[in-house]
Protein backbone atom coordinates (compact mmCIF):
# COMPACT_ATOMS: atom_id res chain seq x y z
CA UNK A 1 0.00 0.00 0.00
CA UNK A 2 2.02 2.91 -1.26
CA UNK A 3 1.55 6.74 0.65
CA UNK A 4 2.31 9.62 -1.73
CA UNK A 5 3.90 12.86 -0.40
CA UNK A 6 2.78 15.50 -2.86
CA UNK A 7 4.53 18.59 -3.80
CA UNK A 8 2.59 21.86 -2.37
CA UNK A 9 1.24 23.96 -5.02
CA UNK A 10 0.29 27.11 -2.61
CA UNK A 11 2.20 30.07 -3.70
CA UNK A 12 4.94 30.82 -0.80
CA UNK A 13 4.28 27.42 0.82
CA UNK A 14 8.14 26.25 1.29
CA UNK A 15 6.70 22.90 3.66
CA UNK A 16 6.33 19.86 2.80
CA UNK A 17 3.90 17.34 4.56
CA UNK A 18 7.00 14.66 5.34
CA UNK A 19 10.54 14.78 5.71
CA UNK A 20 13.21 11.92 5.21
CA UNK A 21 13.48 11.46 8.52
CA UNK A 22 9.21 10.16 8.77
CA UNK A 23 9.87 8.07 6.07
CA UNK A 24 10.99 4.67 7.74
CA UNK A 25 8.04 5.48 10.50
CA UNK A 26 5.71 5.00 7.53
CA UNK A 27 7.72 1.72 6.55
CA UNK A 28 7.34 0.62 10.04
CA UNK A 29 3.20 0.72 9.45
CA UNK A 30 3.39 -1.59 6.50
CA UNK A 31 2.95 1.33 3.92
CA UNK A 32 5.28 2.13 0.74
CA UNK A 33 6.44 6.08 0.03
CA UNK A 34 6.42 7.69 -2.70
CA UNK A 35 7.57 11.40 -3.00
CA UNK A 36 6.45 13.42 -5.93
CA UNK A 37 9.62 15.14 -7.73
CA UNK A 38 11.24 18.47 -6.20
CA UNK A 39 8.61 18.32 -3.24
CA UNK A 40 11.01 19.05 -0.42
CA UNK A 41 12.97 20.78 -2.23
CA UNK A 42 12.01 24.26 -0.85
CA UNK A 43 12.37 23.00 2.81
CA UNK A 44 15.64 21.92 2.45
CA UNK A 45 15.28 18.31 1.42
CA UNK A 46 16.25 17.28 -2.17
CA UNK A 47 15.29 14.15 -4.11
CA UNK A 48 18.40 12.18 -3.30
CA UNK A 49 17.65 12.66 0.95
CA UNK A 50 14.35 11.04 0.19
CA UNK A 51 16.19 8.11 -1.59
CA UNK A 52 18.34 7.68 0.83
CA UNK A 53 15.85 7.26 3.49
CA UNK A 54 14.23 4.52 1.39
CA UNK A 55 11.47 6.67 -0.85
CA UNK A 56 10.87 6.23 -4.42
CA UNK A 57 10.86 9.45 -6.06
CA UNK A 58 8.39 9.37 -8.92
CA UNK A 59 5.94 11.78 -11.19
CA UNK A 60 3.26 14.24 -10.23
CA UNK A 61 0.87 11.79 -11.34
CA UNK A 62 2.21 8.23 -9.67
CA UNK A 63 2.49 10.13 -6.50
CA UNK A 64 -1.06 11.37 -6.76
CA UNK A 65 -2.67 8.15 -7.39
CA UNK A 66 -1.01 6.42 -4.50
CA UNK A 67 -3.94 5.02 -1.92
CA UNK A 68 -2.80 7.57 0.93
CA UNK A 69 -2.44 10.83 -0.40
CA UNK A 70 -0.53 13.17 2.40
CA UNK A 71 -0.28 17.42 1.94
CA UNK A 72 0.41 20.32 3.98
CA UNK A 73 -2.53 22.80 2.45
CA UNK A 74 -6.14 22.26 0.99
CA UNK A 75 -6.04 20.67 -2.69
CA UNK A 76 -6.35 23.56 -5.28
CA UNK A 77 -9.37 23.04 -7.72
CA UNK A 78 -9.77 26.17 -9.72
CA UNK A 79 -10.42 26.52 -13.69
CA UNK A 80 -6.99 25.24 -14.60
CA UNK A 81 -5.93 23.10 -11.54
CA UNK A 82 -7.38 20.20 -10.06
CA UNK A 83 -5.68 18.35 -8.09
CA UNK A 84 -8.35 16.63 -6.33
CA UNK A 85 -8.69 14.69 -10.22
CA UNK A 86 -5.40 13.30 -9.72
CA UNK A 87 -6.40 11.16 -6.65
CA UNK A 88 -7.64 7.65 -7.33
CA UNK A 89 -11.36 6.74 -5.81
CA UNK A 90 -11.04 4.63 -2.18
CA UNK A 91 -7.77 6.74 -1.90
CA UNK A 92 -7.34 8.40 1.68
CA UNK A 93 -6.33 12.03 1.16
CA UNK A 94 -5.42 13.80 4.29
CA UNK A 95 -4.89 17.77 4.89
CA UNK A 96 -5.35 20.70 6.36
CA UNK A 97 -9.10 21.55 4.44
CA UNK A 98 -11.10 24.27 6.86
CA UNK A 99 -14.35 22.36 5.95
CA UNK A 100 -16.76 25.40 7.42
CA UNK A 101 -15.44 27.46 4.45
CA UNK A 102 -14.30 24.88 1.80
CA UNK A 103 -17.42 23.51 0.75
CA UNK A 104 -17.39 23.75 -2.54
CA UNK A 105 -14.21 21.24 -2.08
CA UNK A 106 -15.36 18.86 -0.07
CA UNK A 107 -18.14 18.42 -2.88
CA UNK A 108 -15.21 17.59 -5.53
CA UNK A 109 -13.70 15.35 -3.10
CA UNK A 110 -16.61 13.41 -2.93
CA UNK A 111 -16.92 13.29 -6.32
CA UNK A 112 -13.77 12.22 -6.71
CA UNK A 113 -14.68 8.77 -4.43
CA UNK A 114 -12.07 9.33 -1.78
CA UNK A 115 -12.23 9.50 2.21
CA UNK A 116 -10.62 12.47 3.20
CA UNK A 117 -9.33 13.80 6.36
CA UNK A 118 -8.82 17.42 7.71
CA UNK A 119 -6.55 17.95 10.37
CA UNK A 120 -7.67 21.04 11.20
CA UNK A 121 -10.37 18.90 12.76
CA UNK A 122 -8.49 17.04 15.07
CA UNK A 123 -9.97 17.68 18.73
CA UNK A 124 -7.19 19.28 21.01
CA UNK A 125 -7.57 16.16 23.47
CA UNK A 126 -4.82 14.98 25.52
CA UNK A 127 -4.36 11.55 23.46
CA UNK A 128 -4.44 13.37 20.07
CA UNK A 129 -1.41 15.80 20.53
CA UNK A 130 0.72 13.90 18.70
CA UNK A 131 -1.52 14.24 15.48
CA UNK A 132 -1.88 17.93 15.98
CA UNK A 133 -0.55 19.75 13.45
CA UNK A 134 -2.39 22.83 14.31
CA UNK A 135 -0.53 22.85 17.72
CA UNK A 136 2.51 21.59 16.71
CA UNK A 137 2.57 24.85 13.82
CA UNK A 138 1.64 27.32 16.11
CA UNK A 139 4.00 26.31 18.52
CA UNK A 140 6.62 27.43 15.56
CA UNK A 141 4.43 30.49 15.14
CA UNK A 142 4.64 31.83 18.29
CA UNK A 143 8.67 31.44 18.28
CA UNK A 144 9.31 33.04 14.91
CA UNK A 145 6.99 35.82 15.83
CA UNK A 146 10.05 36.54 18.61
CA UNK A 147 12.40 35.91 15.75
CA UNK A 148 10.31 38.53 13.25
CA UNK A 149 10.02 41.46 16.29
CA UNK A 150 13.44 41.27 16.78
CA UNK A 151 14.59 41.63 13.13
CA UNK A 152 12.01 44.44 13.05
CA UNK A 153 13.25 45.84 16.56
CA UNK A 154 15.96 48.31 16.01
CA UNK A 155 17.57 47.26 19.76
CA UNK A 156 18.72 44.58 21.89
CA UNK A 157 15.65 41.92 23.86
CA UNK A 158 18.13 41.23 26.75
CA UNK A 159 19.81 44.47 28.43
CA UNK A 160 22.89 46.00 27.80
CA UNK A 161 25.83 47.88 30.00
CA UNK A 162 29.08 48.55 27.93
CA UNK A 163 31.33 50.73 27.44
CA UNK A 164 29.40 52.77 24.37
CA UNK A 165 26.20 52.41 26.06
CA UNK A 166 22.91 51.25 27.95
CA UNK A 167 20.39 49.96 27.00
CA UNK A 168 17.65 48.47 28.74
CA UNK A 169 15.66 45.21 28.46
CA UNK A 170 12.89 44.92 25.35
CA UNK A 171 9.52 44.80 27.10
CA UNK A 172 7.51 42.62 25.54
CA UNK A 173 3.45 41.86 25.78
CA UNK A 174 2.18 38.50 25.01
CA UNK A 175 -1.64 38.63 24.17
CA UNK A 176 -3.14 35.19 24.32
CA UNK A 177 -0.90 32.25 26.25
CA UNK A 178 -1.99 29.19 24.98
CA UNK A 179 0.27 27.08 21.95
CA UNK A 180 1.32 30.10 20.29
CA UNK A 181 1.76 32.81 23.26
CA UNK A 182 3.44 30.25 25.51
CA UNK A 183 6.18 29.49 22.58
CA UNK A 184 6.31 33.10 22.44
CA UNK A 185 6.84 34.15 26.22
CA UNK A 186 9.77 31.25 25.79
CA UNK A 187 11.76 32.72 22.82
CA UNK A 188 11.61 35.97 24.21
CA UNK A 189 12.52 35.36 27.83
CA UNK A 190 15.38 33.14 26.26
CA UNK A 191 16.86 36.29 24.43
CA UNK A 192 16.69 38.01 27.85
CA UNK A 193 13.34 40.41 27.42
CA UNK A 194 10.80 41.00 30.27
CA UNK A 195 8.02 39.73 29.10
CA UNK A 196 4.63 40.02 30.36
CA UNK A 197 1.47 37.89 29.48
CA UNK A 198 -2.64 38.17 29.61
CA UNK A 199 -5.08 35.02 28.58
CA UNK A 200 -8.79 35.33 29.53
CA UNK A 201 -8.29 31.50 30.65
CA UNK A 202 -7.63 32.10 34.59
CA UNK A 203 -5.68 28.78 34.41
CA UNK A 204 -2.95 30.03 31.77
CA UNK A 205 -1.18 31.88 35.17
CA UNK A 206 0.78 29.22 36.10
CA UNK A 207 2.28 28.03 32.69
CA UNK A 208 2.72 32.17 32.43
CA UNK A 209 4.61 32.73 35.71
CA UNK A 210 6.48 29.38 35.56
CA UNK A 211 8.18 30.12 31.78
CA UNK A 212 9.21 33.59 33.85
CA UNK A 213 6.71 35.58 32.77
CA UNK A 214 4.46 38.06 34.64
CA UNK A 215 0.41 37.72 34.40
CA UNK A 216 -1.06 40.73 33.88
CA UNK A 217 -4.94 40.99 35.35
CA UNK A 218 -8.10 43.09 34.31
CA UNK A 219 -9.28 45.26 37.01
CA UNK A 220 -12.97 43.67 37.15
CA UNK A 221 -13.89 41.13 39.61
CA UNK A 222 -15.38 37.57 37.78
CA UNK A 223 -15.26 34.61 39.07
CA UNK A 224 -15.75 33.09 35.32
CA UNK A 225 -12.80 30.80 34.27
CA UNK A 226 -12.81 32.13 30.93
CA UNK A 227 -12.80 28.43 29.51
CA UNK A 228 -15.56 26.31 28.44
CA UNK A 229 -15.94 22.86 29.57
CA UNK A 230 -13.46 21.30 26.92
CA UNK A 231 -10.90 23.80 28.15
CA UNK A 232 -10.98 26.39 25.18
CA UNK A 233 -11.43 30.14 25.57
CA UNK A 234 -14.76 31.28 25.42
CA UNK A 235 -16.52 34.37 24.13
CA UNK A 236 -16.40 36.73 27.43
CA UNK A 237 -18.50 39.40 27.76
CA UNK A 238 -18.56 42.74 26.32
CA UNK A 239 -17.29 44.38 30.17
CA UNK A 240 -14.40 42.23 30.44
CA UNK A 241 -13.45 42.99 26.76
CA UNK A 242 -13.33 46.41 27.55
CA UNK A 243 -11.47 45.78 30.70
CA UNK A 244 -9.03 44.04 28.92
CA UNK A 245 -8.68 47.15 26.26
CA UNK A 246 -7.80 49.62 29.34
CA UNK A 247 -5.17 46.98 30.72
CA UNK A 248 -4.02 46.73 26.87
CA UNK A 249 -4.08 50.48 26.69
CA UNK A 250 -1.61 51.24 29.56
CA UNK A 251 0.64 48.68 28.31
CA UNK A 252 1.06 49.98 24.82
CA UNK A 253 2.39 53.04 25.81
CA UNK A 254 4.94 51.05 28.27
CA UNK A 255 6.15 47.68 25.99
CA UNK A 256 8.43 47.62 22.95
CA UNK A 257 6.48 44.39 21.48
CA UNK A 258 3.07 43.25 21.57
CA UNK A 259 2.49 40.12 19.88
CA UNK A 260 -1.48 39.46 19.94
CA UNK A 261 -2.36 35.48 19.37
CA UNK A 262 -5.50 35.60 20.93
CA UNK A 263 -8.03 32.96 19.60
CA UNK A 264 -11.81 31.60 20.01
CA UNK A 265 -12.21 28.57 18.17
CA UNK A 266 -14.41 29.02 15.27
CA UNK A 267 -15.24 32.91 15.77
CA UNK A 268 -13.15 35.47 13.87
CA UNK A 269 -10.44 36.53 15.73
CA UNK A 270 -11.36 39.54 18.74
CA UNK A 271 -9.98 43.21 18.11
CA UNK A 272 -7.96 43.91 21.04
CA UNK A 273 -5.32 46.51 19.97
CA UNK A 274 -6.72 49.60 19.02
CA UNK A 275 -5.54 52.54 16.31
CA UNK A 276 -5.40 54.84 19.22
CA UNK A 277 -3.21 51.96 20.93
CA UNK A 278 -0.85 51.77 17.97
CA UNK A 279 -0.51 55.43 17.86
CA UNK A 280 0.38 55.44 21.90
CA UNK A 281 3.10 52.76 21.34
CA UNK A 282 7.12 54.22 21.18
CA UNK A 283 8.86 54.91 18.03
CA UNK A 284 10.23 51.31 16.79
CA UNK A 285 7.62 49.33 18.12
CA UNK A 286 6.56 46.51 16.82
CA UNK A 287 3.59 44.24 16.78
CA UNK A 288 3.16 40.75 15.56
CA UNK A 289 -0.39 40.25 15.02
CA UNK A 290 -0.78 36.43 14.75
CA UNK A 291 -4.62 36.13 13.86
CA UNK A 292 -3.95 38.29 10.92
CA UNK A 293 -5.30 35.19 8.75
CA UNK A 294 -8.60 35.28 11.08
CA UNK A 295 -9.00 38.85 11.08
CA UNK A 296 -6.56 40.36 13.17
CA UNK A 297 -6.17 41.12 16.71
CA UNK A 298 -4.95 44.88 16.08
CA UNK A 299 -6.41 47.34 14.24
CA UNK A 300 -4.20 48.00 10.57
CA UNK A 301 -2.95 44.39 10.45
CA UNK A 302 -2.42 43.58 6.80
CA UNK A 303 -2.68 39.78 6.16
CA UNK A 304 0.77 38.85 4.59
CA UNK A 305 2.26 42.10 5.03
CA UNK A 306 4.95 43.70 7.32
CA UNK A 307 3.81 47.42 7.42
CA UNK A 308 4.46 50.85 9.00
CA UNK A 309 2.17 52.41 11.16
CA UNK A 310 3.75 55.98 12.55
CA UNK A 311 6.69 54.81 14.13
CA UNK A 312 4.98 51.31 14.46
CA UNK A 313 5.87 48.37 12.54
CA UNK A 314 2.80 46.10 12.73
CA UNK A 315 3.89 42.58 11.46
CA UNK A 316 1.11 40.59 9.66
CA UNK A 317 2.53 37.36 8.64
CA UNK A 318 0.39 34.07 7.91
CA UNK A 319 2.91 31.68 7.20
CA UNK A 320 5.22 31.48 10.08
CA UNK A 321 5.73 28.02 10.09
CA UNK A 322 6.39 27.73 6.24
CA UNK A 323 9.54 30.16 7.04
CA UNK A 324 10.90 27.11 9.38
CA UNK A 325 10.29 24.85 6.59
CA UNK A 326 12.88 22.39 7.26
CA UNK A 327 11.69 21.59 10.93
CA UNK A 328 7.75 22.43 10.38
CA UNK A 329 8.00 19.70 7.73
CA UNK A 330 9.86 17.44 10.08
CA UNK A 331 6.99 18.02 12.76
CA UNK A 332 4.50 17.87 10.43
CA UNK A 333 5.63 14.44 9.12
CA UNK A 334 5.64 13.31 12.88
CA UNK A 335 2.11 14.17 13.62
CA UNK A 336 0.96 12.84 10.09
CA UNK A 337 3.13 9.09 10.92
CA UNK A 338 1.06 9.28 14.44
CA UNK A 339 -2.46 9.55 12.79
CA UNK A 340 -1.63 6.86 10.76
CA UNK A 341 -0.65 4.43 12.89
CA UNK A 342 -3.55 5.89 15.39
CA UNK A 343 -5.60 4.92 12.46
CA UNK A 344 -4.66 1.36 12.56
CA UNK A 345 -2.12 1.62 9.31
CA UNK A 346 -2.11 -0.62 6.64
CA UNK A 347 -3.80 -3.75 8.41
CA UNK A 348 -6.73 -1.12 8.26
CA UNK A 349 -7.31 0.70 5.51
CA UNK A 350 -6.85 -2.97 3.61
CA UNK A 351 -9.80 -4.66 5.85
CA UNK A 352 -12.98 -4.06 4.92
CA UNK A 353 -14.36 -2.02 8.39
CA UNK A 354 -13.93 0.82 6.49
CA UNK A 355 -10.90 3.29 6.06
CA UNK A 356 -11.09 5.18 9.60
CA UNK A 357 -13.33 4.18 12.90
CA UNK A 358 -15.72 6.43 13.67
CA UNK A 359 -16.40 5.76 17.00
CA UNK A 360 -12.77 6.91 17.96
CA UNK A 361 -13.25 10.15 18.86
CA UNK A 362 -10.19 11.65 16.22
CA UNK A 363 -11.58 10.64 13.43
CA UNK A 364 -14.92 10.89 13.88
CA UNK A 365 -14.19 14.76 14.09
CA UNK A 366 -11.52 14.75 11.33
CA UNK A 367 -13.19 12.68 8.70
CA UNK A 368 -15.26 15.39 6.56
CA UNK A 369 -15.64 12.69 3.68
CA UNK A 370 -16.10 9.35 3.37
CA UNK A 371 -16.05 7.30 0.86
CA UNK A 372 -17.60 9.64 -1.25
CA UNK A 373 -20.03 11.20 0.81
CA UNK A 374 -19.31 14.56 2.37
CA UNK A 375 -20.00 14.13 6.35
CA UNK A 376 -19.90 17.80 6.79
CA UNK A 377 -21.11 19.81 9.86
CA UNK A 378 -20.13 16.79 11.75
CA UNK A 379 -22.49 15.86 14.61
CA UNK A 380 -19.88 16.43 18.54
CA UNK A 381 -18.48 13.48 19.30
CA UNK A 382 -21.38 11.55 21.41
CA UNK A 383 -19.87 11.58 25.31
CA UNK A 384 -19.78 7.56 26.51
CA UNK A 385 -21.78 7.40 29.93
CA UNK A 386 -19.15 5.85 32.73
CA UNK A 387 -20.51 2.32 33.40
CA UNK A 388 -21.26 2.24 36.73
CA UNK A 389 -22.05 -1.41 37.66
CA UNK A 390 -20.16 -3.83 36.75
CA UNK A 391 -21.55 -5.74 33.21
CA UNK A 392 -21.38 -8.99 35.45
CA UNK A 393 -23.74 -7.45 38.20
CA UNK A 394 -25.91 -6.01 35.87
CA UNK A 395 -26.53 -9.48 34.04
CA UNK A 396 -27.06 -10.85 37.52
CA UNK A 397 -29.39 -8.24 39.11
CA UNK A 398 -31.30 -6.79 36.30
CA UNK A 399 -32.60 -3.10 36.57
CA UNK A 400 -31.63 -0.04 35.92
CA UNK A 401 -28.52 0.03 33.47
CA UNK A 402 -26.67 2.29 35.40
CA UNK A 403 -26.54 3.76 38.77
CA UNK A 404 -26.81 7.58 38.97
CA UNK A 405 -23.87 9.24 40.49
CA UNK A 406 -24.47 10.12 43.92
CA UNK A 407 -25.21 13.91 44.52
CA UNK A 408 -22.25 16.02 45.85
CA UNK A 409 -22.97 16.67 49.65
CA UNK A 410 -22.16 20.38 50.62
CA UNK A 411 -20.13 20.43 54.11
P1 LIG B 1 -4.74 28.62 21.18
O1 LIG B 1 -6.21 28.37 21.11
O2 LIG B 1 -3.85 27.59 21.74
O3 LIG B 1 -4.45 29.98 21.98
C1 LIG B 1 -5.23 31.12 21.82
C2 LIG B 1 -5.31 31.77 23.18
O4 LIG B 1 -6.00 33.01 23.07
C3 LIG B 1 -6.09 30.93 24.20
O5 LIG B 1 -5.28 30.64 25.32
C4 LIG B 1 -7.26 31.80 24.58
O6 LIG B 1 -7.66 31.65 25.92
C5 LIG B 1 -6.72 33.19 24.28
N1 LIG B 1 -7.74 34.22 24.10
C6 LIG B 1 -8.94 34.13 23.46
N2 LIG B 1 -9.59 35.30 23.53
C7 LIG B 1 -8.78 36.15 24.21
C8 LIG B 1 -8.91 37.50 24.62
N3 LIG B 1 -10.00 38.23 24.34
N4 LIG B 1 -7.90 38.05 25.32
C9 LIG B 1 -6.78 37.33 25.65
N5 LIG B 1 -6.62 36.04 25.28
C10 LIG B 1 -7.60 35.47 24.59
O7 LIG B 1 -4.31 29.00 19.69
P2 LIG B 1 -2.86 28.84 19.06
O8 LIG B 1 -2.74 27.51 18.47
O9 LIG B 1 -1.85 29.30 20.04
O10 LIG B 1 -2.92 29.88 17.86
C11 LIG B 1 -2.92 31.28 18.13
C12 LIG B 1 -3.10 32.06 16.85
O11 LIG B 1 -1.97 31.88 15.99
C13 LIG B 1 -4.32 31.63 16.03
O12 LIG B 1 -5.00 32.78 15.58
C14 LIG B 1 -3.71 30.87 14.88
O13 LIG B 1 -4.53 30.91 13.74
C15 LIG B 1 -2.45 31.67 14.69
N6 LIG B 1 -1.39 31.06 13.90
C16 LIG B 1 -0.75 31.90 13.05
C17 LIG B 1 0.24 31.46 12.23
C18 LIG B 1 0.91 32.45 11.35
O14 LIG B 1 1.73 32.06 10.52
N7 LIG B 1 0.61 33.73 11.46
C19 LIG B 1 0.63 30.03 12.21
C20 LIG B 1 -0.03 29.23 13.21
C21 LIG B 1 -1.03 29.73 14.03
Amino acid sequence: MQVGVVRESAPGERRVAVAPDTVGRLEKLGFTVAVERGAGVLAGFDDAAYEQAGARVVSREEAWGSDVVLKIDPPRVNGEVDEVGLLKPGALFVSLLDPARNGALLDRLAAAGVTAIALDRIPRITRAQKMDVLSSMANIAGYRAVIEAAHAYGSFFTPQMTAAGKSPPARVLVIGAGVAGLAAIGAARSLGAEVRAFDVRAACREQVESMGARFLEVDLETDDSGETEGGYAKEMTPEFIAAEMALFAAQAAEVDIIITTALIPGKPAPRLITEEMVASMKPGSVIVDLAAATGGNCAGTVPGEITRVGGVTIIGLTDLPSRMARVASRFFGSNLAHLLDELGGTARLEGDEGPVDLEDEVFHQSTVVLQGAVRWPIEPFPKKPAPATPPAAAQAAPGPAATPAPAPTSS
